[in-house]
């Protein structure tokens, strides 16, 4: 996993200040020439500095090159598409670009189509939604996962619940927001019996950024563990290698990577670990034959099985050009730009001080660049220490047309843990009817409703990084901010 993360100056070199440029036209990073990234966004990405945008939200979402349009458009302008539920010319047409994506998506990921299989969904959420409600929770099974999670896993304990599976959670340590690794054998040798358990983690962190370990899939498995592992938040700057890793699902959201489309996502799942997964229903699509005078129906082989109704057949081609994209500009390209551009943010953050030398800003996650993405959780403070107000800061960003990111990031347990908010205070604090953001911040007492998240991404630049720390430099010696900040609205 190391491997492809290099760390951000080659050869020991001191760093460029802070939002400066770390060399001319800063197209050497780590050694690998980026240059070709700086190409691509005068030209391909043009409409970014033509509107005078900071775009810092790429965890959020991806953004599109305007050639992935034009070729999706052209590919859609000169053919005739069917519904691929037939064998008609037409039909035919959208089976064959469906299944192209499909060969291209295992093929990006280094996955053998003799051992995984590359299941469409809407999104990373569809994805591990399948793997939930399918997965063969029974009483005694076990759900192990990472404090450190989107929702979107997290959900995955109502499954669990309902099948009587004991849900378990490895906490992240304060500070770094990473696991403690001398903990998680614990957690991973407590396996009584013979029973079905599911371990999910993210690879990297949507709310700090961490990459945790990909060698605890290896680790899982000894134990007897089935592994999900999200990774929607990792590949759109990370290899993941499926021919090294082998976790038996995997989540992700193609709009992360190459931002067009939205609305297609992907279980890469290992083909012994689906036979495992009991689908609570059957639709159209997922079917060779059902009956009505009989209730018998026979289930698609494969990732037909899971694939509810009508695939996005429309937009499957377009998943293809954008796997080609990052071929061409190369995922370790991608890696090396936003390591390097990442830490200079981190640097430009750290090193912000109030007059009286207190510090301006303050850090969720790891201070160091080693296994960690470039997706930074920060506030700012007041000279007094207090956390500058989520909702003013958004308001000053959008002045300067910088899109970040503000609250929880659907990641509750990373910002429960970095918020230092407890069980107690929890438990204690209900969100009760009717109540608004605002009143339950006020009534657990949090200091703010939540953390600034910047996440870097295919084109970003160091006039972004230049851009972003003269926006920062505005909060030094801030006393307080004005009044009539809106409602919070949900993570
Ligand atoms: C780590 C992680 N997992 C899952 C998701 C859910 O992705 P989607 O909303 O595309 O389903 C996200 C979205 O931000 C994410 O960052």
């Amino acid at each position: 996993m190391t491997a492809t993360r290099p760390e951000p100056t080659a050869g020991g070199e001191p760093r460029a200040a802070p939002g400066e440029p770390q060399a001319a036209g800063g197209e050497r990073t780590a050694g690998v020439d980026t240059g070709i990234l700086d190409e691509l966004r005068a030209t391909d990405f043009a409409r970014l500095d033509r509107g005078g945008h900071v775009y810092l939200d790429y965890t959020g979402g991806g953004l599109y090159a305007q050639s992935q349009l034009r070729e999706h458009l052209e590919l859609l302008e000169s053919g005739v598409f069917g519904n691929p539920h037939s064998i008609n010319p037409t039909s035919a047409a959208s089976t064959e670009l469906a299944e192209r994506a499909r060969a291209h998506v295992l093929s990006f990921f280094r996955a053998s189509p003799d051992e995984y299989e590359a299941i469409f969904t809407p999104n990373a959420t569809g994805a591990l939604r399948l793997v939930g409600e399918a997965y063969p929770f029974h009483r005694g099974d076990r759900f192990l996962l990472t404090f450190d999670n989107h929702n979107s896993v997290n959900g995955i304990r109502e499954f669990a619940r309902a099948r009587g599976a004991r849900t378990t959670y490895v906490p992240s340590v304060p500070g770094d927001l990473r696991v403690d690794e001398a903990l998680l054998p614990r957690y991973l040798t407590d396996t009584p019996g013979d029973h079905h358990n599911l371990f999910a983690y993210p690879a990297q962190s949507n709310f700090s950024g961490v990459q945790h370990p990909l060698e605890w899939i290896e680790q899982a498995h000894a134990h007897g563990w089935d592994v999900l592992l999200d990774a929607a938040a990792h590949v759109p700057t990370n290899r993941l290698d499926l021919s090294r890793w082998k976790p038996d699902f995997v989540s992700i959201s193609f709009y992360k990577m190459f931002g067009w489309p939205t609305g297609v996502g992907c279980l890469l799942a290992r083909r012994d670990a689906l036979a495992k997964l009991e689908r609570p229903w059957f639709s159209g699509g997922t079917i060779v034959a059902a009956f009505v005078q009989r209730e018998y129906h026979q289930s698609a082989p494969g990732a037909a099985h899971f694939e509810d109704g009508t695939i996005n057949y429309l937009s499957l081609p377009a998943i293809e050009i954008g796997l080609r994209l990052l071929e061409r500009v190369g995922i370790e390209t991608i890696h090396a730009r936003v390591g390097e551009l990442g830490a200079r943010l981190l640097d430009a953050l750290m090193s912000l001080r109030h007059a009286d030398g207190s510090p301006a800003a303050t850090i969720y996650g790891p201070r160091s660049w080693s296994q960690r993405g470039a997706t930074i959780a920060f506030n700012f403070l007041h000279p007094d220490g207090r956390v500058v107000d989520e909702r003013y800061v958004d308001r000053a960003a959008a002045a300067h047309d910088i899109s970040l990111r503000t609250g929880c990031f659907c990641n509750p347990g990373a910002g429960e843990v970095a918020f230092t908010i407890s069980r107690r205070t929890l438990v204690g604090g209900e969100f009760g009817e009717g109540m608004t953001l605002d009143d339950y911040v006020r009534r657990i007492g949090l200091p703010s409703g939540g953390a600034i998240r910047a996440s870097l991404g295919l084109v970003s630049n160091s006039e972004d990084i230049r851009r972003f720390a003269d926006f920062a430099a505005e909060f030094v010696d801030l006393t307080a901010v004005p009044a009539d900040l809106p409602p919070r609205r949900g993570c």
